[in-house]
């Protein structure tokens, strides 16, 4: 078979082809490699399968559906997977985050986020809020805003950082913090460099700060105790939109729905993917506060409110398996 067909991501494309690494079927905790190894998937995929492999019950929900309506526009159109998702998604969410709105993956979802963010403010005659702060090992995806609002040098050196993007620094302090039970008592001033960054830059000029509340790929960094409420706090206080990535977090990951109720922040955005599918159908979603849908929405003239969206947008499939997810979960 030819191997160099196939372009992989985030791999060395030359080390896979000289000793490839295949996988042909998965079940429960496993996977089983081409040689008949079975392996452990102890990552749950790249932190999505959160209910292990096969469920028979999400593949007889992806097939049934697969045969009913294999494909729905979004634009313009619904059916009937896609209100029943986005309303039990709702129901679970944190703080008045009630208007779900439909990606293909937790990159899709970042750039979503960023321009509901960016289209509130302008709903309100605030165009002039551009600017986006992230944090320093923050991973948020690799379309261009979430390479922008990212902090892993390596992933934006050769493409540069698209955006007026700023970044606080990392909370990881192992001097101080290791062996930490709970959150890490230390580091909670370096949410104060947010306030400094606002008010350096002018908070007329800030759309939001986007954070992961644990940081998954830039090393597992769990928030010190009260960093996240500090950061709510300095957002409110400076009227800049606060984005939770829950990408990795959601879907019972910290034990709550999301970390912003394990942890008692709301944000006024908050981005999923991975577990809302457990890994089977891409897909993601971002949950949208009452105050931004009202402004962006609610309060525009008929007319398309929000011109932004994807071909597979709520697909029908994503949408039964999600829900089958849910019935698990
Ligand atoms: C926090 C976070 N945001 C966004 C993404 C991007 O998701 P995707 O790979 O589905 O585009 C990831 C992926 O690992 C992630 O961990």
């Amino acid at each position: 078979m030819r191997l160099d067909a196939h372009w992989m991501p985030f791999t060395s494309n030359k080390a896979f082809i000289a000793n490839p690494r295949m996988l042909k079927s998965a079940s429960g905790m496993y996977w089983t490699t081409k040689e008949n190894q079975r392996v452990l998937d102890m990552t749950a995929g790249l932190w999505c399968t959160n209910l292990g492999h096969g469920r028979e019950r999400v593949a007889a929900a992806i097939y049934a559906s697969a045969r009913k309506l294999d494909y729905a526009p979004s634009f313009g159109f619904g059916h009937d997977g896609a209100f029943e998702l986005a309303g039990r998604l709702a129901e679970h969410a944190p703080g008045d985050l009630n208007h779900i709105f439909f990606t293909n993956s937790g990159s899709e979802a970042v750039d979503t986020a960023l321009k509901m963010a960016l289209a509130y403010h302008a709903s309100r005659g605030q165009k002039g809020r551009k600017i986006f702060i992230g944090r320093e090992r923050g991973y948020h995806g690799v379309n261009f805003g979430g390479t922008a609002t990212g902090g892993i040098a390596s992933n934006t050196r050769v493409f540069g950082r698209w955006g007026d993007v700023h970044h606080l620094a990392d909370v990881l302090d192992i001097h101080n913090n290791a062996f930490s039970r709970g959150l890490p008592a230390h580091g909670l001033e370096k949410a104060d460099e947010l306030e400094h960054l606002i008010e350096f830059h002018g908070a007329e000029n800030v759309a939001a700060m986007i954070a992961e509340p644990i940081q998954g790929a830039g090393g597992v960094i769990i928030p010190p105790a009260g960093y996240l409420d500090r950061l709510r706090e300095i957002c409110t206080r400076h009227g800049v939109l606060l984005i939770f990535d829950e990408v990795v977090c959601a879907f019972g990951r910290t034990c709550s729905f999301s970390a912003a109720q394990e942890f008692d922040v709301p944000p006024d955005l908050m981005i999923t993917a991975k577990g809302l599918t457990s890994g089977t159908i891409p897909m993601g979603a971002v949950f949208c506060s009452e105050a931004i849908y009202q402004s962006v929405v609610g309060d525009s003239p008929v007319g398309i409110e929000f011109s932004h969206g994807y071909t597979y947008s709520a697909h029908p499939t994503a949408c039964a398996a999600a829900i089958a997810c849910l019935d698990i979960y």
